[in-house]
């Protein structure tokens, strides 16, 4: 069985973040969220991976490399325009031959991985096994419905009028099969080669769809909230850890200070994951707080956040669920005139309390 994962993507609702960085790159307690996926496709047993990616392709390369220290052999293959997940699957039939395969979406997140879903997978060999999960918001993902005996009897992506709350979750394999399908797809209204429209057509051919209801936790890290609910949920099972230096401060809860990284006169109340070489003076940092490697904090007060590497903030009090990119600077203006001033990227949220 190959692996299929796709990290191409405009990553829209991750802006102005991504208009920088690939939105399956953001990390997730410290780490890029696609290494979480990379990881349970190596512990499911997968060795040969084909990496879809877009636009942010060097960026993905880069961070990936050849996949040797995650126990993988990976492919790169260009998809020129975000057109599909579908697409993505026309784009490797080459790479996939007539191999098995898992297609896992790069900017899912799934505690516990998929191992067992794997297995089974191997063992009965339906056209297609999906995994779903229960959600409150059915409209935003793809639906999956079931018949008496749990067999996938329709599927629909985005409904208005969803059959179920089952969504379809970024994990799916496939036989063969599909490529038949997927060569005769047309693009949805959203201009799109849905491979919701792709197992369906399955379906319709009567080929045996599978499905595997999961009670773990999945998110789809598409918008920020989701990010910082995903940061959450990483961080409450955090190896307290500290190799950098704490001075005069009050560490409480699960909290991990990265080597070089250095906490002053602070009260840090976990779970906190501090990078590499980050420096904190004076501050208050709150629980479910990731702050990457390289960033300053001074006389600040910061809580259910994710700083990405290089930022730094000074005399803020006080920042929360927030999500801030990679070098920005936050500063306190001088007390007259009482105005802001502000440089944001394009699709920046910026609000402030006045
Ligand atoms: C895609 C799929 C959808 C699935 C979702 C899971 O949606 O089209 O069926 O439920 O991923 O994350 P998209 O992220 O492209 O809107």
């Amino acid at each position: 069985m190959k692996a299929l994962v796709l990290a191409g993507g405009s990553g829209s609702r991750l802006r102005p973040i991504t208009h920088t960085s690939a939105k399956q790159l953001v990390p997730v307690a410290n780490k890029p969220v696609l290494f979480y996926g990379l990881e349970s496709i190596s512990a499911a047993g997968v060795r040969e991976i084909g990496i879809v990616t877009g636009d942010t392709a060097a960026e993905i390369e880069e961070a990936v490399g050849d996949g040797s220290r995650f126990g993988l052999e990976v492919t790169y293959l260009r998809q020129e325009a975000p057109l599909g997940l579908a697409h993505g699957v026309l784009i490797a039939r080459e790479y996939l031959g007539d191999d098995d395969f898992v297609m896992y979406l790069g900017d899912n997140f799934i505690v516990g991985g998929f191992a067992d879903l794997a297995a089974r997978f191997r063992r009965l060999r339906p056209a297609a096994q999906l995994m779903l999960t229960h959600t409150s918001t059915p409209q935003a993902f793809g639906v999956a419905e079931l018949d008496a005996a749990g067999q996938v009897v329709g599927l629909e992506e985005k409904p208005t009028h969803p059959k179920s709350d089952l969504a379809l979750a970024g994990v799916y394999m496939f036989t063969p099969a599909v490529h038949g399908i997927v060569a005769h797809l047309k693009p949805s209204v959203r201009g799109e080669l849905e491979i919701t429209d792709a197992i369906q057509g399955l379906i319709d051919a009567g080929e045996r769809v599978d499905s595997t209801t999961i009670t773990g936790y999945w998110k789809d890290t598409g918008n920020v909230d989701d990010m910082l609910e995903v940061n959450r949920n990483v961080l409450e099972t955090l190896e307290p850890q500290i190799a950098g230096s704490v001075t005069e401060s009050d560490l409480v809860g699960r909290v991990a200070v990265a080597e070089g990284a250095q906490v002053v006169r602070s009260r840090i109340v976990g779970p906190v994951t501090v990078g590499p070489d980050a420096v904190i003076h004076d501050s208050y940092i709150g629980p479910f707080t990731s702050i990457e490697g390289g960033c300053r904090i001074n006389a600040s007060e910061i809580e259910y956040s994710i700083v990405l590497r290089g930022a730094s903030i000074e005399g803020m009090r006080r920042i929360e669920r927030s999500l801030i990119g990679r070098e920005s600077q936050i500063v306190p203006a001088p007390p007259t005139p009482r105005a802001h001033r502000l440089v944001l990227g394009d699709h920046s949220q910026v609000r402030i309390s006045t």
